[in-house]
């Protein structure tokens, strides 16, 4: 079972994912680790290991996707964290308790096969927050 609230990843939106992975390969002097196509999010998903933690590239496949219009209303920048959950309904079901919004109201498939959901930045200090767990 997973520790509640490690940090599983944080996602910077880019408009050309191999420019950004050529960038963050230098930087970190490693390959990325692994690519993939998020049907659910329109994106192009890249991760980088960062030992507990890893760092994800989001291009997104479409404009007109969330993505997309992050993109073009603010540019490149931060788009999310994530937060590794055991388990997201319970953690869905403490938020809805405390009023915290959510994006969307269930659980969905996300990258690698993990279940994710998604909270809004208007409950969460202004950043858009992923809970990440196990997919089942
Ligand atoms: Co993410």
């Amino acid at each position: 079972m997973e520790t509640t609230g490690r940090l599983d990843h944080v996602a910077i939106a880019v408009p050309d994912l191999d420019a950004a992975i050529a960038t963050f390969s230098s930087i970190l002097g490693s390959p990325v680790s692994g690519r993939e196509r998020v049907e659910s999010e329109q994106v192009t998903v890249a991760f980088f290991d960062l030992g507990s933690a890893r760092l994800e590239l989001l291009e997104p496949t479409v404009p007109d996707s969330p993505v997309g219009r992050f993109l073009s209303q603010r540019g490149p920048g931060l788009h999310h964290i994530a937060l590794a959950v055991p388990d997201i309904d319970a953690a869905l079901k403490r938020c809805g308790a405390a009023g915290v919004e959510t994006v969307g109201d269930a659980a969905r498939q996300g990258a690698a096969g993990r279940q994710v959901a998604f909270l809004h930045p208007r409950s969460t200090g202004g950043v858009l927050v992923e809970l990440s767990a196990p997919g089942t």
